[in-house]
């Protein structure tokens, strides 16, 4: 016989160095998650997901909304964050403290005291959806990190260099991961591969995003 003394405990964090500045926080969001869920889709309720077009007039193929201060959007008018949700003309749903404090706390286990996020980006893949390299520049101050944190459905994760010609480094992100950029990585290209088909028990046949940034 042996004996398991971990069996009964849930996966721990663990805190994998990705490059200076960028860290992947595995289950940090793990116990939070169907709460996360279920706040998603309160604010999706009033603020429903949708696809954006590219200043460049391509159709989005990850579904997006927000909340918080400050929304990201994008049209045939460019990116920017605005404070009304443009479907509505009203302001984006208020970001719920749980996710406040999870996105503090994981930006400072990675490094960044201090990190007050304006805007959360909730995005939504369908098996099919992919975002390709991109870098998160349209933000006033380059001094905070960007947070992310997933749900449901496991992705492939592409983190880039300073060119977005450099060879992105590939990492699946499973439920309740959370990855932090800022400093040195904070401009570094990153994207999402095609995500596979599959079925989650918190979200079904999806993926949620949370970005979590300090737009203004
Ligand atoms: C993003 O870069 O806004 C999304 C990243 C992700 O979905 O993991
Ligand atoms: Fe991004």
């Amino acid at each position: 016989m042996t004996l398991d003394l971990f069996a009964d405990l849930p996966p721990q964090p663990f805190h994998e160095p990705i490059t200076e500045g960028a860290m992947l926080l595995r289950v940090f969001a793990a116990q939070e998650a169907p709460a996360l869920v279920r706040a998603i889709e309160t604010i999706l309720a009033a603020a429903p997901l949708r696809h954006m077009q590219t200043p460049g007039g391509f159709r989005m193929s990850v579904a997006m909304s927000n909340c918080g201060r400050y929304g990201w959007v994008t049209d045939r008018r460019g990116y920017r964050y605005q404070a009304e949700d443009p479907l509505s003309g009203q302001a984006w749903p208020p970001m719920p403290a749980l996710f406040t404090a999870l996105a503090a706390r994981a930006a400072q286990a990675a490094g960044f005291a201090g990190f007050d996020p304006d805007a959360c980006l909730i995005n939504r893949y369908e098996p099919g959806a992919r975002m390709s390299l991109h870098q998160d520049k349209d933000e006033l101050d380059m001094s905070q990190p960007i947070v992310s944190v997933s749900l449901g459905l496991p992705a492939t994760f592409l983190f880039g260099g300073m060119e977005r010609a450099d060879k992105p480094r590939r990492m699946r992100l499973e439920s309740g991961d959370v990855v932090v950029w800022g400093g040195p990585a904070r401009l570094l290209f990153h994207g999402v591969d095609t995500l596979p088909e599959g079925e989650h028990r918190l979200t079904g046949r999806c993926r949620y995003n949370l970005t979590f940034r300090r737009a203004r």
